[in-house]
């Protein structure tokens, strides 16, 4: 058995006219964040944490965006296709831990689902899910609502095997 961590970060604008969706949940907001996808800056930071344990690079270069396939593909596919390729390399997802950096909205009463929608991305229980929420205490670009970061960090284990790795 061995274990592999990772970390992850992300941040997108946020404009209007746009819905806003971290962890694969819509919540209600006068804007929403930019990006060829969904601009899910929460889930693209666990894809990058779970992409950096595997030691497979980033997002860009995992999911390229030059490659038609991935263009406007939401978190939720993203995090689909990677959880195939744990599956196939026999990882397991232990536990992530995730912290959204958002002057506003006020998230707190939407943790619970975006803690439920991670968990079902990836196959594992709640309890191995943590999301935390903070402000930017009005510093910045962050705190003049400008855009919303996310960092994670997640644990993975691999099963015991004699084998070489794959690529
Ligand atoms: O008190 P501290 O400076 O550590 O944190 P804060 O950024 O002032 O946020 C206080 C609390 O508000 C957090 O612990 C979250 O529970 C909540 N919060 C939230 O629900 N939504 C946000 N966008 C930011 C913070
Ligand atoms: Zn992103």
């Amino acid at each position: 058995m061995s274990l592999r961590v990772g970390i992850g970060y992300d941040v997108h604008r946020l404009v209007p006219d746009r819905p806003l969706i971290l962890g694969g949940v819509e919540i209600p907001y006068e804007k929403g964040l930019l990006g060829h996808s969904d601009g899910d800056a929460l889930t693209h930071a666990v894809i990058d944490a779970v992409i950096g344990a595997l030691g497979k690079g980033d997002i860009g270069s995992f999911f390229p965006d030059t490659d038609p396939t991935y263009e406007g593909k939401s978190g939720a596919e993203l995090c689909a296709e990677l959880l195939e390729r744990l599956k196939g390399d026999r990882f397991t997802l232990l536990n992530l831990d995730a912290t959204v950096i958002a002057q506003a909205p006020k998230l707190s009463g939407f943790i619970p689902r975006m803690r439920e929608a991670l968990a079902s991305f990836f196959g594992i229980t709640v309890s191995r899910v943590n999301i935390k929420a903070k402000t930017h205490e009005g510093i910045g670009s962050l705190g003049r609502k400008e855009g919303i970061a996310a960092m994670a960090v997640v644990l993975l284990e691999k099963e015991d095997s004699h084998e070489e790795e794959t690529d």
